[in-house]
């Protein structure tokens, strides 16, 4: 009798897309607290593409300094539980769950063990299994960056830049939910989608810089890190706050600068790096969304898992529309 395998993609050597190698693997088996998924969709993100690439090369401490730590790829995914160790007590065998596999990536596979104190959460019937792959993104990411970090008001001006992006898409919705003005940047071809996720003004990059006009904001959130905290802080009315989630040497001197007296503040976070039962409650706040027909993950691109260089390399092009998953 043959032992069950998985297939996975492995990354040994820090790179281009095509690093990627397919490989198979043990099928794993769970531990007391986890649960074994058959994945049936999983998320490809500009994060992915930067620990494949080894980038920034400060985050290497935490990948691995010379060759990434943990050889497989992937983080965000969906799938069906097909079995529970002895003590697992949130799931059972058969649930419809999606979540994020973290530091440990490996969720461009076609099993993945995961803890299930971790951030992994039922997926309701109203979200396919490529929407929910995506959820631990650009839906959470936007939602801590706007509602915990910035603390958005209802009525409050909000810029985002990127607004066709993985964050910026889910940005718009979020804030457009919590009863943000909403404007948006994006190019000519975005538009009309960025405009129907619920953004009242759209400022088509292409044609004037988003920063350049009269206008102030009470939050300008930076979701690819296109400008400054030095630029928008022009654009920024009294205790506005610029929010970027791209980390560079620059960002992280603005956010200590900021912090001295009573002016605009840049402010970063790392989402993934919050406590999973807080990250659990902001999954709980965007499924009330989802539900209530207030966000919707935007898909741009599905390959096939066999199809995950071709999936990096679009991610990679920097335009991709939402998001792209393989399944
Ligand atoms: N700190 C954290 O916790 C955290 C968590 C997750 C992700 N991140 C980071 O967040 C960043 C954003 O990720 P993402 O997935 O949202 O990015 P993305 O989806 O890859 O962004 C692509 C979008 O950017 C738009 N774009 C490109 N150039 C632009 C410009 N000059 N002005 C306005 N829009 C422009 C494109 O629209 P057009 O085609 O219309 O140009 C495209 O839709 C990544 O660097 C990621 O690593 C951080």
């Amino acid at each position: 009798m043959t032992a069950a395998t998985i297939s996975a993609w492995s990354v040994s050597r820090y790179g281009a897309p095509e690093r990627l190698v397919p490989v198979t693997r043990p099928m794993p088996e769970p531990g007391p607290t986890e649960v074994l998924i058959r994945v049936r969709a999983s998320a490809v993100t500009r994060a992915d593409g930067m620990m494949r690439a080894g980038r920034p090369l400060f985050a290497r401490p935490f990948l691995g300094f010379r060759r990434p730590r943990h050889d497989l790829s992937g983080t965000g995914l969906s799938g069906e539980v097909i079995a529970v160790g002895q003590n697992v007590r949130r799931f059972a065998v058969g649930d419809a769950v999606f979540g994020e596999a973290g530091m440990n990536f490996g969720a461009n596979a076609t099993h993945i063990c995961l803890d299930e104190a971790g951030t992994l959460m039922k997926k309701p019937d109203g979200l396919s299994y490529e929407e929910a792959a995506v959820m631990c993104d650009g839906p959470l990411t936007s939602y801590h960056f706007l509602h915990a970090v910035a603390r958005l008001q209802p009525g409050e001006r909000l810029l985002v830049l990127a607004g066709a992006g993985s964050l910026g898409s889910a940005a718009i919705q979020i804030a457009a939910a919590a009863g943000a003005e909403v404007t948006a940047s994006c190019s000519t071809r975005n538009v009309a989608t960025v405009g129907a996720l619920g953004a009242g003004r759209v400022i088509d990059y292409t044609r004037r810089d988003p920063l350049d006009g009269p206008e102030t904001y009470d939050v300008i959130f930076d979701t690819i890190g296109v400008a400054s905290f030095a630029k928008a802080r022009a654009r920024l009315a009294e205790g506005g706050r610029y929010l970027c989630p791209v980390l560079t040497l620059g960002l992280l001197g603005s956010v200590l600068r900021s912090r001295v007296g009573d002016g605009p503040r840049a402010l970063f976070s790392a989402a993934g790096l919050q406590p999973p039962e807080i990250l659990r409650g902001h999954l709980d706040r965007l499924l009330d969304m989802a539900a209530a027909g207030a966000l919707t993950p935007v898909l741009d691109r599905v390959y096939p898992l066999s199809d995950l260089v071709e999936a990096h390399r679009h991610v990679e092009s920097g335009h991709k529309r939402g998001n792209v998953v393989v399944v």
